[in-house]
């Protein structure tokens, strides 16, 4: 739904007397206090389709008294945590590249450096924000893959540690020290452009970036930059700076989508049958769950 038509449907019902007292909302629509307002006294709870929450004004809400949740747990997190694992091999085995190199019927006969791509198992991965989805990645990449897993986030993980051996690095130094570096914190002032022209200068000119969180976290201009230039190897990107766009700026002569060492997923990283079941039974029990006096079971925090 666009902003006026949802402005539009909250005023229509406020006029025929049966204003909303919930609202759930998808990951790209923007809940902003003129939305709230429009939505009237009645609004109890924003029920957020989404463990990601940047699309919603939470300040606003609180002062409204309203409450807002998501939809986070083991379910989603370890399905984005595959699909970043999906991305890490898509691009070691250059899975993508190769499909199209084979639809187009380039392929005229077995040599041994065609498409040459790069192994994975022992490997560093670098995981940036050691929440529920970090960790699931690193579970998946030590115990399947035998990855050397480190991670930067304020705070110690001591499970990683001592189940997976994982080592807790400052953000600079895990930029340097890894082959992927997968990004799995929240949209927020201070992780706007974390990925930058001088961060992503930090990696090794032979690592991977992946990104499943927010698209502002990566500088898209900065990060075109660096794969034109060759800096780093590549990047999988399940989300984008101008979503849904994929490229902020049309009249850039540098396009993702022209880059054979980039695979791009649409924000499907989430998008299994089990996950969005699960969202839209977790989004609707927090719903009930307001309008009925009690406590949300997954407030945004
Ligand atoms: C998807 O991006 C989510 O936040 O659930
Ligand atoms: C998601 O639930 C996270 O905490 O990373």
């Amino acid at each position: 739904m666009t902003k006026r038509e949802m402005l539009e449907e909250l005023r229509a019902a406020t006029r025929k007397g049966a204003p909303y007292s919930a609202l759930l909302a998808l990951l790209n629509d923007r809940i902003d206090s003129e939305i709230m307002d429009a939505a009237g006294k009645e609004l109890k709870i924003i029920a957020n389709y989404a463990v990601g929450f940047d699309n919603i004004d939470l300040a606003a809400a609180k002062r409204r008294g309203i409450i807002v949740t998501n939809t986070p747990g083991n379910q989603i997190s370890d399905t984005v945590a595959e699909h970043a694992f999906a991305l890490i091999l898509g691009l070691a085995k250059r899975i993508s590249e190769a499909d199209r190199f084979t639809r187009a019927h380039h392929y005229r006969g077995w040599a041994p450096k065609l498409l040459l791509g790069t192994d994975v198992r022992g490997k560093t991965l670098g995981i940036v924000g050691a929440g529920r989805i970090g960790s699931s990645l690193a579970r998946h990449a030590r115990l399947g893959f035998d990855m050397e897993i480190l991670y930067s986030d304020p705070n110690r993980n001591m499970e990683l540690e001592k189940k997976l051996g994982a080592r807790k690095a400052a953000f600079e130094a895990l930029l340097k020290k890894s082959d992927f570096v997968s990004l799995h914190v929240p949209l927020l002032p201070s992780t706007r452009h974390l990925m930058n022209a001088r961060t992503i200068g930090l990696m090794k000119k032979t690592a991977f970036l992946i990104n499943t969180s927010r698209g502002p976290v990566v500088s898209e201009k900065d990060l075109l930059q660096s794969l034109y230039k060759k800096k780093i190897a590549g990047a999988g990107l399940d989300v984008f700076e101008c979503e849904p766009a994929i490229d902020c700026d049309l009249t850039d002569r540098m396009e993702l989508n022209k880059l054979e060492n980039v695979i791009l997923t649409p924000h499907t990283a989430s998008a299994t049958v089990e996950t969005r079941q699960f969202m839209s039974e977790l989004a609707a029990k927090n719903i009930i769950a307001v309008l009925s006096g009690r406590k949300p079971i997954s407030p945004a925090a």
